[in-house]
């Protein structure tokens, strides 16, 4: 019914990673540094304090009072206290969150319709390890620095499963960039693109957050890579990525363009907007050709979250074309996802893969910085300006920080 990006279980939106800090360590190539000393082992507060850090003893946190996917009719940001880690999880100082296009199916309660406000909301975070339950302690400690997806990201401090944290080597936001959208991309594109050589890739919202990840795979895999976006500079940044051609549907009539330049049709969509956008990558799938249905943005605003389709001579054309499409909603990868995620921060580490990151530094109010400008964030999105991954700066770097 819609694109979420998290499956709930027991209330919680599952998150798709078991890590050891070890491990992530290897696989990114990353040094691990020294480790620190737990100052306190108190089993009866099964928390741990470094070196005097300040916790403050309450925070804020944004919540959904209302089902709505107008996020600023939904959420409000409330003061609560800073909450204490269980004996298995992270108590997380977020310092970067990350806006996905989904935040506002999930304050419309699309993720799970049992769902009643109030509830957290936000899907990532990356930060610093502040206190932990004890068994946590076995593969973290305080000051280690980690990514999450999860529910209640949009907060100052969150609660993290030690098991569905993911180590990182600093507090740098391009990894909060890899674990939604660029797994997205890395995953659907491997397991349902079967891309070949030489093939051509279709990719909407392809300056976006999974966009941008959509367009570097397909190019890695050898094939001439189309690119939708609204802007000029998008497409200048869409080139700068290897985009063979991006189009900005502004200026340019896209499905003229297509008809026109590839009178053969393409051969793999990586569709994320819907409705009309979607109509035309069917018409103009090849022979054999594979649609991806990554999501339909363009429906997320409206009370039933879906765009219109007009759908009905879709047998007759994938049936004429031995055309297929094929859903994509990244819980359902999680075998997958240990692997996606290793891969990326190697290439990433090696310079061989661009994690475009919008912070909102160019917009009139200036950088998202706070946990208020989560709010602006999703409008910034909505109104289809970013260039890369949305992300808000929670909290400035503190002295203990590895940025
Ligand atoms: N299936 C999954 O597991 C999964 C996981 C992650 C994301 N997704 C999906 O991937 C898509 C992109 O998500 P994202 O978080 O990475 O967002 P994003 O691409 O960073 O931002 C959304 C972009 O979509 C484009 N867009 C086109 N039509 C739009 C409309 N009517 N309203 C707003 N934006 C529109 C805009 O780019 P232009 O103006 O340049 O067109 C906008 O910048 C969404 O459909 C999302 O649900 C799915």
């Amino acid at each position: 019914m819609c694109s979420p990006l998290c499956a709930r279980s027991s209330g919680r939106a599952v998150s798709a990673v078991c890590w050891g800090r070890r491990g992530a360590d290897a696989l990114s190539g990353v040094r691990s540094v020294p480790r620190r000393l737990i100052i306190d082992t108190s089993y009866s507060a099964h928390f741990m304090d470094f070196k005097g850090s300040s916790i403050p003893s309450s925070m804020k946190k944004l919540v959904v009072n209302k089902l709505s996917p107008n996020f600023r009719e939904a959420v409000r940001a409330r003061a609560v206290a800073v909450p204490t880690p269980a004996d298995t999880e992270l108590l997380v100082r977020n310092r970067f969150v990350g806006i996905n296009a989904s935040d506002i199916n999930y304050t419309a309660g699309r993720y799970d319709p049992s769902v009643k406000p109030p509830f957290d909301a936000g899907f990532e975070g990356l930060g610093e390890v502040v206190g932990l339950g004890l068994s946590a302690s076995s593969a973290f400690t305080v000051g280690d620095t980690v990514a999450y997806f999860g529910s209640g990201a949009f907060a100052e401090y969150t609660l993290v499963p030690a098991k569905e944290s993911v180590p990182v080597p600093s507090v740098r936001p391009e990894f909060l960039t890899l674990l939604v959208s660029g797994a997205t991309a890395y995953i659907a594109l491997k397991r349902l693109g079967d891309l070949a050589k030489g093939e051509t890739v279709l990719v909407t919202a392809a300056a976006g957050g999974t966009g941008q990840f959509a367009v570097q795979f397909a190019k890695q895999a050898g094939c001439h890579v189309i690119g939708t976006c609204s802007s000029d500079e998008k497409a200048g940044f869409l080139k700068s990525i290897g985009c063979d051609r991006p189009i900005n549907y502004v200026t340019e009539d896209l499905a003229k363009t297509l008809k026109r330049e590839y009178p053969k049709g393409i051969d793999v969509v990586y569709e994320s907007v819907g409705g009309s956008v979607l109509e035309l990558a069917v018409n103009c799938l090849a022979n054999k050709g594979r649609l991806i249905i990554i999501g339909f943005i363009s429906g997320y605003q409206t009370p039933s979250g879906i765009p219109p389709f007009g759908g009905g001579t879709l047998p007759v054309k994938l049936l004429q074309k031995s055309a297929s499409i094929r859903g994509f909603f990244l819980p359902h990868f999680l075998g997958d996802y240990k692997d996606a995620l290793s891969s990326m921060m190697q290439m990433f580490a090696k310079g061989k893969l661009v994690c475009e990151v919008d912070c909102g530094d160019l917009t009139t109010e200036g950088r998202f910085v706070g946990l208020e400008s989560v709010f602006r964030a999703v409008d910034y999105m909505y109104a289809g300006k970013n260039l890369g991954k949305v992300v808000v700066e929670l909290t400035p770097p503190n002295n203990n920080s590895k940025l």
